[in-house]
C-alpha cells in the first residue's frame, strides 16, 4: 500500500518572492571590490599626497638652512679676510716709523697700491684721536674726525683690531670718492607687500671692514688703519654664494639658488633678477620677512614671494659690531623645482594607484566571473532537473563550495534519477500485475458462468439420485461424496462470481460498533465457534463510518471466521474499535490466539485462491481487500507464527454526520 507524494516543480514556479532588478552576483561582486577599491585608494591618495608634500617642503626648508649657514660662512670669511688685510698692513714697520716721524705722506703710495691690490674701496689711517691722517682714496682729504665710525673709535679705545658690519653715512662716502658715495645710493623701487616707508631714497652705504690700532716701539697707540669694502651694488658675496652653494644651477632657465643682503629692508646686493634682467637692487623685503627678522630679531624659514617668484627661503639679521640689526642676509631655492617635484611625485603616485585600482578590478573580475559562470551552470542543470531531465549534471573543477555544491547537486540528481527509474518500474509493475489480474478476473469469471450450469445440473441430479438410493445400498457412499464436492464446486464457482461482479457500495452513515455486534451474533452459535471467546474493546461514541453495511458485514465475517478457523480447538478473539482525529478514520482490528501466519505466505494471503486450508477456496481476502479498497479503506496485517494474528481495518468517517451518540 504505497502512497506517493510527487509533485512536479515547474521551473518559475518557486521563483523567488524579491522584486525588484536582478543584479548578477558577478557584478554585486565587482561592485563591492570597487567600492573598496575606490575607498582604499582615495584614502591612500591622500595621505600619501599629504606625506609627499610635508616630506618635500620639509627637505627644502632643511636645504635652505643648509645653505644660508653656508651663505654665512662666506659672508664671515670675506669678513675676516679684510680683517686680515688691515692687520698686517697695519702691522708693517715703515708704518710705523712714517707715523712716529711724523711724515705720514711719505706712505700715501704704498697705502694705494694695497688698496687696490687687495680690493678694498676704504683704507685710512687716522692719529690716536682718530682724525684722519691720510685717506686713499682722497689722499688731499684729511683731518677729520672719525670718532663717529664705532670700529675707528672700538679700536681706539679697547686697543685691538676690530671687524664687523657697518652703516657708512653718505657724508664718509662723498670724502671718499663721488663714486662711492653714488654707488650706495637707491632710489627706493616699488615693491608689493614691503613695508611702507616715507624715505623715498638710501644714500648711507653698508660696508665690511675692519680697524687696528698701530703703536709704536713703547707700544704706544699712535694711530688706527681701517679698511673696507662696500657691500652696495657689490655682487661678489651673492655671486660666490649662487655660485658655491648652488653651483649656478639653472632650472627653466632660472637659477635655482638666489642670494641677498639687504641694508636694513632695501637690496642692496642680490642675484635675484628683475623681468627685464637686471639686478633687483632698490627693491625691499616683505613686511612680514622684516617684522620677523628685523623687529623680533629671529630668522625666517619658509615660502616667500621674491621680487617675482616664489621661492623657499631663509633670512637671518646682519648685525654690527654693537649687535645692532643693520641688515639681511637671505638666500632662496626656487620654488618651481620643489613644485614641480611634488607634481611628478604625486603624479607617480597616482599613476601607481591607478594602475593598482586597475589590476584589481581586472582580478575581481576575473574571479567573479569563474564564480558567476559556475553558478550559472549550476542554475542551468538545476532548471533543466525541474524540466524532467534528470540526466542533467553539471561540471565545476573548483576546489570550493562551488564544487562541493555542484559534487551534491550531481549526486542529488542521480539518486532522484534512481529513485524516479524504480518508481516507474514499481508504476509498471503494478499495471501489469492488474492488468493480469483483470485478464484472470475476466477470464474465470467467464469460466464460472459457463460451468455454472451444468454444475446447478449435476448437484440438482445427484441430490435426486442420492434421495432415490436406499441406505444400506453400497454406492449410496460414493453419491454422497459426488453430492458434496459438486456443492464444494458450486460455492467456489459461486465466489468467483462474488468476486468478478463486485458492486459499487452503496454508503450510508453506521454505527461501527454496531455492526461488529451484529456480526458477531450472526456466527456466534455456529459449531467452529463453541470454544472461543469474543472480548469486546469498543470506543464509545465513535464517530460514524460511511460505508455499505451489508458489503461491510461480509469482511467482518470474513476475520472472524478466519480468526477461529486459526484458533481451531479455541481460543480468544479481541474486537476493538476506535476513532482516530488525525486520519479522520474509525479503526477495527481483529486479533486472535491462532496459529499465525508464516512470513513466505505474508505476500499471498490476498492473491485469489490463495489458502493454507483443505476446504478453503481462498477468496475471502481478496474480496474483502477489494470491497475496503472501494471504501478508500486501507487493510494491515501484523501476524507472528504460533502467537496469532491481527488484522487492522481503516475506514473513513462520516464528515457530514458528525459524532455518533
Ligand atoms: N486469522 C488468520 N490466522 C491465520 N491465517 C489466516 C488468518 N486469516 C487468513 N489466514 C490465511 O490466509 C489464507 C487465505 O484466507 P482466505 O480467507 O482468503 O481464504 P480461506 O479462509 O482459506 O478460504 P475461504 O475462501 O473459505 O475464506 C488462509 O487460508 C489462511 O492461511
Ligand atoms: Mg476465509
Amino acid at each position: 500500500m504505497m502512497r506517493a507524494f510527487y509533485e512536479r516543480f515547474k521551473p518559475g514556479a518557486a521563483s523567488n518572492s524579491h522584486t525588484g532588478a536582478r543584479v548578477p552576483i558577478a557584478t554585486k561582486i565587482i561592485l563591492s571590490f570597487l567600492l573598496i577599491i575606490v575607498m582604499t585608494s582615495l584614502i591612500f591618495t591622500v595621505v600619501g599626497i599629504q606625506i609627499i608634500s610635508s616630506r618635500i617642503v620639509s627637505e627644502a626648508q632643511e636645504k635652505v638652512n643648509r645653505d644660508l649657514n653656508a651663505a654665512r660662512v662666506i659672508y664671515q670669511s670675506k669678513l675676516e679676510h679684510i680683517n686680515d688685510v688691515v692687520r698686517l698692513t697695519a702691522n708693517r714697520f715703515y708704518i710705523k716709523d712714517a707715523l712716529i716721524s711724523g711724515s705720514v705722506g711719505d706712505f700715501a703710495q704704498e697705502l694705494v697700491k694695497v688698496k687696490e691690490g687687495e680690493n678694498l674701496d676704504i683704507l685710512s689711517i687716522t692719529d690716536p684721536s682718530g682724525k684722519v691722517l691720510l685717506r686713499a682714496n682722497n689722499l688731499g682729504l684729511a683731518g677729520d674726525d672719525q670718532n663717529h665710525n664705532e670700529l675707528v673709535a672700538a679700536a681706539l679705545s679697547r686697543h685691538v683690531s676690530v671687524y664687523g658690519t657697518a652703516i657708512i653715512p653718505a657724508e664718509d662716502l662723498n670724502k671718499e670718492s663721488a663714486q662711492l658715495a653714488s654707488q650706495a645710493h637707491f632710489i627706493f623701487v616699488d615693491t608689493p607687500m614691503a613695508r611702507p616707508r616715507s624715505e623715498k631714497e638710501e644714500t648711507d652705504g653698508m660696508i665690511l671692514a675692519a680697524a687696528t690700532p698701530i703703536f709704536d716701539y713703547e707700544n704706544k697707540l699712535i694711530g688706527v688703519l681701517y679698511g673696507g669694502v662696500l657691500l652696495d651694488k657689490n655682487y661678489d658675496i651673492v655671486d660666490e654664494v649662487k655660485q658655491t652653494v648652488f653651483q649656478d644651477m639653472k632650472y627653466k632657465n632660472q637659477d635655482i639658488g638666489t642670494a641677498t643682503i639687504f641694508q636694513d629692508d632695501v637690496r642692496i646686493s642680490t642675484n635675484v633678477y628683475n623681468a627685464d634682467g637686471s639686478r633687483a637692487i632698490g627693491t625691499r623685503v616683505s613686511e612680514e620677512v622684516y617684522n620677523q627678522v628685523v623687529i623680533n630679531k629671529g630668522t625666517w624659514i619658509g615660502r616667500a614671494y621674491v621680487v617675482n617668484n616664489w621661492y623657499i627661503t631663509a633670512y637671518e639679521p646682519i648685525k654690527d659690531i654693537d649687535h645692532q640689526i643693520i641688515g639681511i642676509l637671505y638666500v632662496g631655492i626656487l620654488e618651481q623645482k620643489y613644485t614641480d617635484i611634488r607634481r611628478q611625485a604625486i603624479f607617480a603616485f597616482l599613476g601607481i594607484t591607478l594602475l593598482g585600482a586597475l589590476v584589481t578590478m581586472v582580478l575581481s573580475y576575473i574571479l567573479s566571473r569563474g564564480i558567476s559562470v559556475n553558478i550559472r551552470k549550476l542554475v542551468g542543470a538545476s532548471r533543466e532537473v525541474a524540466q524532467g531531465n534528470l540526466n542533467a549534471r553539471v561540471e565545476i573543477k573548483s576546489n570550493d563550495e562551488l564544487g562541493e555544491l555542484a559534487e551534491t547537486f550531481n549526486s542529488m540528481s542521480s539518486s532522484l534519477k534512481e529513485r524516479s527509474d524504480q518508481l516507474k518500474e514499481y508504476t509498471r509493475s503494478k499495471i501489469m500485475e492488474s492488468e493480469k489480474l483483470a485478464l484472470i478476473g475476466q477470464l474465470s469469471s467467464n469460466v464460472a458462468h459457463e460451468l455454472n450450469n451444468p454444475l446447478q445440473g449435476i448437484v440438482t441430479y445427484s441430490h435426486l439420485l442420492l434421495e432415490q438410493i436406499p441406505n444400506e445400498d453400497p454406492n449410496r457412499e460414493f453419491l454422497q461424496k459426488i453430492v458434496v464436492q459438486a456443492n464444494r464446486c458450486r460455492d467456489i464457482i459461486r465466489g468467483m462470481l462474488d468476486f468478478a461482479r463486485q458492486k459499487k457500495p452503496d454508503k450510508t452513515a453506521c454505527d461501527i460498533n454496531e455492526v461488529l455486534k451484529g456480526c458477531v451474533s450472526l456466527v456466534r452459535n455456529q459449531a467452529l465457534f463453541l470454544n472461543v471467546v469474543v472480548i469486546y474493546n469498543l470506543e464509545n461514541n465513535i464517530p460514524r463510518a460511511l460505508i455499505d453495511p451489508s458489503q461491510i458485514e461480509r469482511v467482518f465475517i470474513n476475520m472472524i471466521v478466519n480468526a477461529a478457523e486459526a484458533m481451531e480447538g479455541g481460543g480468544c478473539l479481541t474486537i476493538s474499535s476506535r476513532f482516530d482525529p488525525d486520519d479522520r478514520a474509525v479503526e477495527v482490528t481483529f486479533s486472535d490466539n491462532g496459529s499465525g501466519i508464516a512470513k513466505e505466505n505474508l505476500d499471498k494471503i490476498f492473491d485469489p485462491f490463495f489458502t493454507t486450508k483443505d476446504t478453503g477456496h481462498g477468496l475471502g481476502l481478496p474480496i474483502s481487500y477489494g470491497i475496503i479498497k472501494e471504501h478508500n479503506g486501507t487493510i494491515a496485517i501484523e501476524s507472528e507464527v504460533g502467537k496469532g494474528t491481527t488484522f487492522i481495518i481503516r475506514l473513513p468517517i462520516d464528515e457530514e454526520g458528525g459524532s455518533n451518540g
